[in-house]
């Protein structure tokens, strides 16, 4: 396991360790942040929660999707790299990108906000309270992307052990109500599973009571 991605299970990384290892240019090729949010079918005016945002690596293609009247949250339990993306923004002109430090136990933003919640290359490192929280923040109707590695041997990567297949990952979703929709590979080394969070039923009318 190389020193880097022994670090992917560490509650925080450092300014260091996301432009090393989140941010090198093959990365755009391996996993494609564009052609996520093209599959995901991202809209302009949506609202975004990057739930371990890191360096922002799908936080800013987000943003270029959804445009002026949309926004993008990038939440990190690291103040060193909320404090990047932040610096990011102002460079790119991202008006549109808020950039929030967590904790592992909540999100600082309100329920039912996001149209889309994504959790990229976290869900094998994070403790269930925070996707509880991500699972929160979605609107009904609203969709969590959850990316991550396959559960096979991979030259890169964190240990096979603590990653999650395909299965897993639905049923921590599943457990918490969300229904999966789609399911696409992203490069050679990373799934997507896109799920929805159900809209409440609607009582018939005459069962609707009147107080
Ligand atoms: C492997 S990096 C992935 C970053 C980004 N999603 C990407 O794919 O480039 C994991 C990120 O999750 C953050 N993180 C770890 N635990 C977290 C938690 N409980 N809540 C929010 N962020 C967390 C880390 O600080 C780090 O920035």
């Amino acid at each position: 396991m190389s020193h880097d991605h022994r670090r992917m299970h560490e509650a925080t990384w450092s300014r260091a360790d996301a432009l090393a290892v989140l941010d090198p240019p093959e990365r755009r090729r391996t996993q494609n942040p564009a052609r996520l949010w093209k599959r995901v079918g991202l809209r302009v005016g949506d609202v975004v929660v990057d739930v371990g945002a890191g360096s922002g690596f799908f936080t800013f293609p987000a943003a270029a999707c959804v445009g002026t009247t949309g926004r993008v949250y990038a939440v990190d339990v690291s103040k060193e790299l909320v404090e990047l993306v932040r610096e990011r923004a102002e460079e790119g002109k991202f008006g549109n990108v808020e950039s929030i430090l967590s904790t592992r136990t909540h999100i600082p933003l309100e329920d039912g906000l996001a149209d889309v919640a994504i959790l990229a290359n976290v869900l094998h490192g994070i403790p269930p309270k925070t996707v509880d929280e991500a699972v929160r923040v979605l609107r009904s109707g609203g969709r969590l992307v959850d990316v991550d590695w396959k559960k096979e041997a991979t030259p890169e990567g964190p240990p096979v052990r603590h990653r999650l297949d395909v299965s897993e990952a639905t049923a921590v979703m599943a457990a918490r109500g969300l229904v999966r929709v789609a399911s696409f590979e992203l490069g050679p080394l990373h799934y997507v599973l896109v799920f929805e969070r159900p809209r409440p039923a609607r009582l018939p009318g005459h069962l609707v009571s009147a107080e």
